[in-house]
């Protein structure tokens, strides 16, 4: 991802403070340094999961302990770094250490201890807290080797401050590049949700030395903004299988079907958390969906967590849109401005229900990205990627879904020579789906063109690694409805805006300017060029819409 690549970038600027002793370190950095904004999804994941081995979570006084703990640790390990973060408005202080090396977290943790309760479950993890003390610890000497940070970094722009940032830019393309820049997860939200994961891996090691919690989604894809959730798959055995092994682990047979043998894992693993783990809170078992989950607050990393125990394919759809999103420096900006209008005006909502996800709202500007705009697509479709992978570019998941693409984008030779500005793709974007015929068409990434729809569904997003399969079959006729008529309102929106009032630009768009039971009529024509009208109305004081009249064609 882009801040991973400037994050690297300064680690090699600033390279007496660093010692890249780690083989993937140094591997990733070479690669920075030979293509200046490309690292593949596996590696970053390979990076960061590497970082959280060599990391604690300590909890302390107030940020003014970062000088003690350092002297601490430093008298244990060697610090590489130390990020400071407030949970709660009234606010518990936390500190990310991360050392040199994983030895350094192990001599840390020998020498940690529990309370002296027996009211307590005596677990031990990379999560601790720094008990004040007594004695005088030696002077801190300021490290050359550790660059300590005692912002709190978990901190997000708030509201009002966006609307003032945003009020102040030249022009919509700069507006939508700020909000990106403003609002995406930052380095310490990343780190956050690696330990997270290690947590998890952590406490079922014992039996599965070979286990591995990856993230996936938002946290990962580089469409995450500082916030958002941590989608984890948890794999028990992520290992090759040895053919030639002679002798093989007894283990227990599953009991009943696959799907309920994996709902009573699933159960074991949510008491596991709920039990034993420090931080999880508010755990809920959510077994009966179709994909089963966990959902779970860690309070000590402030980060909400869906955890399942599926294959890895939303693993492999993470790395392909990580890969479109690294393709054009336009696409991220472009999906947060789509993202954020959704979410303003009420189209996207945190619980899951007949409305468009994110996720769809992703695959939607994507799959407009690879049309030609003005003659020129932005993004290849997912077929080309296919064509041209290479051997270790080959994925296969146990239940047989193919993931095989190319990862390596470096090798796609011919950028795209679409120039358009961000504001003519924004806007392009809610005219073409302000007409778009969802009535017959599917909208399918792997050929980049609108097909047929395959069966009767509001929406239909042909999911790119299971063709078989619809990502937006949730959505309904009414919620499609009320997609097109905002889109048809941002367009109309954007297009006579002339002169920069108080919320111009994108701020127009994301206000909502529903009154409690007003009617928003407008007419649009189709494409056969009939006029088609459009209203909505709205139950009295709240934003929900009771009714729809759309397409009363004249
Ligand atoms: P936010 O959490 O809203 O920030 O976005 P997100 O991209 O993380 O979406 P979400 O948490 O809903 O889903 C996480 C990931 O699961 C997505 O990025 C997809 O990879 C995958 N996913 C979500 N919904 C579907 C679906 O309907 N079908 C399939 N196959 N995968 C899905
Ligand atoms: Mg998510």
């Amino acid at each position: 991802s882009v801040f991973l690549t400037c994050r690297l970038k300064n680690s090699i600027g600033r390279k007496k403070f660093f010692n890249f002793s780690s083989d993937i370190v140094r591997q990733l950095s070479q690669q920075v340094k030979q293509n200046e904004s490309f690292v593949p999804f596996m590696d970053v994941i390979k990076f960061r999961r590497e970082e959280a081995r060599r990391s604690i979570l300590v909890q302390v006084q107030s940020a003014q302990s970062f000088k003690e703990l350092h002297s601490y640790c430093n008298s244990v390990g060697n610090v590489r770094q130390m990020l400071h973060y407030t949970v709660g408005v009234e606010p518990l202080n936390f500190i990310v250490v991360e050392f040199a090396s994983e030895k350094d977290v192990t001599n840390v943790l020998e020498r940690s201890s529990y309370l002296e309760d027996s009211q307590v479950v005596p677990v031990q993890s990379q999560f601790l807290w720094f008990r004040a003390s007594n004695r005088k610890l030696p002077k801190l000497k300021q490290s050359k080797s550790a660059i300590l940070s005692i912002e709190n970094g978990n901190q997000c722009v708030t509201p009002s401050e966006i609307v003032n940032l945003l009020s102040k830019c030249d022009s919509v393309s700069e507006q939508m590049n700020v909000l990106y820049n403003s609002t995406k997860l930052n380095d310490l939200g990343t780190r956050l949700r690696f330990l997270t994961a290690r947590q998890v891996e952590n406490a079922v090691r014992g039996m599965f030395p070979k286990a591995k919690a990856y993230p996936f989604g938002s946290s990962v894809n580089g469409y995450g903004k500082m916030g958002c959730d941590l989608d984890l798959v948890l794999r028990l055995c992520d290992d090759k299988v040895k053919n030639d092994a002679r002798l093989m682990f007894h283990c227990k047979g599953l009991v009943g079907s696959e799907r309920t043998a994996s709902q009573r894992n699933m159960e074991a693993i949510g008491d596991l958390l709920q039990l034993f783990l420090p931080g999880c809170s508010q755990v809920r078992r959510i077994l009966q969906a179709r994909v089963p989950i966990i959902k779970y607050y860690q309070q000590l990393t402030d980060v909400e967590c869906d955890l399942s125990m599926a294959n890895m394919s939303g693993v492999h759809m993470s790395d392909f849109l990580y890969i479109m999103g690294s393709l054009d420096a336009r696409i991220r900006p472009l999906v947060f401005t789509i993202r954020k209008w959704a979410s303003e005006i009420g189209l996207t909502n945190s619980s899951p229900g007949r409305w468009i996800t994110n996720f769809s709202l992703t695959l939607l500007v994507l799959a407009f990205l690879q049309k030609p705009i003005n003659s020129k697509p932005i993004l290849p479709s997912l077929n080309t990627l296919v064509k041209l992978a290479e051997p270790k570019d080959s994925y296969m998941t146990e239940d047989g879904i193919n993931c095989t693409f190319l990862r390596d984008i470096t090798k796609l030779k011919t950028p795209t020579e679409n120039k358009e500005s961000l504001e003519t793709l924004l806007v392009e974007f809610f005219e073409f789906y302000s007409q778009f015929d969802f009535a017959s068409k599917a909208l399918c990434l792997n050929e980049s063109v609108a097909i047929t729809k395959p069966e009767h569904c509001a929406l239909y997003i042909v999911n790119p690694l299971e063709r078989g399969l619809n990502v937006s079959k949730n959505v309904s006729m009414e919620e499609l409805d009320r997609f097109r008529v905002e889109a048809r309102n941002a367009a109309w929106i954007l297009e006579s805006q002339e002169n920069k009032n108080e919320n111009w630009g994108i701020l127009s768009i994301f206000e909502n300017k529903r009154k409690a039971s007003s009617v928003v009529n407008f007419a649009f024509a189709n494409k056969h060029g009939r006029l088609v009208e459009v209203s909505t109305l709205f139950e009295e004081n709240t934003d929900k819409p009771v009714e729809y009249k759309n397409a009363s064609v004249k």
